[in-house]
């Protein structure tokens, strides 16, 4: 037996239940792995709400570190004792010890500690492919990155920078603004009080951005359209004030030949030799020293639906773990 946080019905952050669960040894291609830190994403709460239907009863979770305990037959990618992490599909990472598809593991090097192997892997594999992926910064680019001090916000920011692009990042109070220009950011922009469209527009001298990444979704979706360069691409890849509603494609010949795209870090590693490259150097550049994960917040995994609640209100900045 073990413990875990699980939901019977979707709703606000009420529905988490921390409840003894059976642990039944790792079938065939699994691992058993003790966490030792548990990620928090916002991703979590979309699970919780019922935005990213699960079939119920569900766990939650897609990210953790920990110690390899036992290994279902055919696993070939790890061993028992090895400390690894990992970001992803099936949810159930809100738990003391889970059971997990072994091809989902990444080896973790010593110097990475749990806490923040569990702050970063999803954050930080998510900033790799945004970064490196979907649309690859240059040096002298200027980029927007929206939420800026938030989890993905703060590492995307640094990783940016250090890619040689400008940096250009929303937030929503002015405490959070000076977290992001200590992370990357070389303007920074409140969208609470500002309108972030006129700033961008004055900051790239009426120019526009190449490139828009965009995980407020709902509130921020419209106005980032007219901060982008004609062909400029809208990388629109998470809902943290609401999904998007549908969009008249027109709008993107209107804008100057616009593209879109709507991606998700699960496409992103499905293939486990992409999760390697991804993980390689997102690991290379944490070892550099040019991007330093943050975990701001801690909390007792029992206690998974006040880490939800402080990240919804907006009282969080980078990273936040849940600890069993
Ligand atoms: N597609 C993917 O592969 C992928 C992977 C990881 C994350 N994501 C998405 O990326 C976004 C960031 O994730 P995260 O875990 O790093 O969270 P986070 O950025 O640490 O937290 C969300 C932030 O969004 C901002 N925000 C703006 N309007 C908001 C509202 N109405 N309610 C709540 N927050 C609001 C807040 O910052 P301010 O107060 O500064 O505005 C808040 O701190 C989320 O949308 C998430 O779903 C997508």
């Amino acid at each position: 037996m073990t413990h875990a946080i699980r939901i019977h019905q979707t709703g606000g952050p009420d529905v988490l239940r921390w409840e003894e669960v059976e642990l039944p040894a790792p079938a065939p291609g699994e691992a058993t792995v003790r966490h030792h830190a548990v990620g928090l994403n916002f991703i979590d709460t979309y699970h919780r709400s019922g935005l990213y239907p699960l079939p119920l009863p569900a766990g939650l979770g897609l990210e953790g570190a920990g110690v390899i305990e036992a290994v279902g037959e055919g696993v070939s990618e790890v061993k028992v004792g090895d400390r690894v992490a990992y970001a992803g599909g099936p949810v159930g990472a809100y738990a003391e010890v889970r059971n997990i598809p072994a091809h989902r593991l990444l080896k973790l090097p010593d110097s990475i500690t749990f806490e923040t192997a569990a702050a970063m892997m999803l954050q930080g594999l998510t900033a790799a492919y945004l970064l490196r992926r979907t649309y690859r910064v240059q040096a002298g680019d200027s980029v927007l990155i929206h939420a800026a001090a938030g989890g993905v916000g703060l590492i995307a920011c640094q990783w940016a920078k250090a890619l040689g692009a400008t940096v250009i990042g929303t937030v929503g109070s002015a405490a959070k603004g000076e977290l992001a220009r200590a992370h990357g950011c070389d303007h920074v922009i409140n969208y609470s009080s500002e309108n972030f469209t006129q700033r961008v527009r004055e900051i790239t001298g009426g120019e526009g951005v190449p490139v828009v990444y965009d995980g407020v979704g709902k509130d921020t979706f419209m106005g980032s359209l007219d901060c982008l360069r004609p062909q400029g691409m809208m990388v629109s890849y998470g809902n943290a004030s609401g999904p998007v509603p549908p969009v008249d494609l027109l709008l993107l010949s209107q804008k100057g030949s616009l593209f879109i795209t709507r991606p998700t870090l699960m496409s992103y590693t499905a293939k486990r030799e992409d999760l390697l490259a991804l993980g390689a150097e997102l690991f290379a550049v944490l070892a550099s020293g040019q991007v330093k994960v943050e975990v701001n917040q801690r909390y007792a995994l029992k206690d998974a639906a006040q880490a939800q609640r402080d990240l919804e209100a907006r009282k969080t900045t980078g990273s936040t773990i849940l600890l069993p």
